[in-house]
């Protein structure tokens, strides 16, 4: 599809449907509101759909859209984990930290409502796999399982946390892993490319709403 303005030429002021602006600073606001501003104006968010097995060998799965790329040599992925109102440690982190490892697999336009269900507070030890009803298969790196219907699996190792805030409600730990092992389904992978038609990505909205990708614009960043 062409570009939204295929005639601008560098330098050219653009026509932007502006207005007046609401300004303020974060010590005006409570934590909901800040969380509710962000998640609302940082969008779309994608989602990892993060594996992830206790000491004792439980695994555990939520999906986190706090996440992206970060690097590619070492090849490296984040996601911030907030704290429980109460300042617990989400399940998640408690078994990263333990154990040093996760798996992001890619959340696909089939897998929403299972993937929304993980979200749901399940006690510790409790498998969402099974409450999910989505398939645990063996990694080869590392031992949390991969979601087998996730087109997408990368086997991560701990690579280095930050702690965000004090443990209080709205801080985080921010995630950061190394990918040691890529899983992608052969259909979706031709000739070194992903076919975004084919791994029907879903990113999250404001409030309890989802997309998928609508318009796709292509064009080149310009030389200098
Ligand atoms: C689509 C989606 C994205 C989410 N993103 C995050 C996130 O980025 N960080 C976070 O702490 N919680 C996030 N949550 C909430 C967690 O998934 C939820 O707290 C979950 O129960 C954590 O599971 P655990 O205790 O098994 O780790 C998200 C929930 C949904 C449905």
């Amino acid at each position: 599809m062409t570009s939204p303005n295929p005639d601008w030429k560098p330098g050219q002021k653009i026509e932007a449907p502006g207005g007046d602006l609401i300004s303020f600073s974060p010590a005006e606001k409570d934590v909901a509101s800040i969380y509710k501003f962000l998640i609302g104006s940082v969008v779309p968010r994608p989602i990892a759909f993060v594996s992830t097995i206790s000491k004792d060998g439980v695994s555990n799965l939520a999906p986190f859209s706090f996440f992206n790329a970060l690097s590619s040599n070492p090849p490296c992925v984040m996601i911030s984990i907030s704290a429980r109102p109460g300042g617990e440690y989400k399940d998640t982190l408690r078994n990263i930290e333990e154990t040093k490892e996760f798996v992001v697999n890619s959340a696909n336009r089939w897998l929403l409502e299972p993937l929304v269900h993980c979200a749901a507070e399940y006690p510790y030890g409790v498998s969402e796999f099974e409450k999910a009803g989505l398939t645990a298969i063996a990694s080869e790196k590392v031992k949390p399982q991969r979601v087998k219907e996730s087109a997408v699996q990368l086997e991560c190792e701990l690579y280095q946390t930050v702690k965000i805030g004090d443990g209080s409600p709205g801080s985080s730990t921010l995630v950061i892993g190394k990918i040691v092992m890529f899983h992608v389904l052969d259909r979706i992978y031709q000739d070194g490319k992903i076919n975004l038609e084919e791994l029907k990505p879903i990113a999250r909205l404001g409030g309890v709403n989802y997309c998928s990708v609508g318009e796709i614009f292509g064009i080149p960043i310009p030389k200098v």
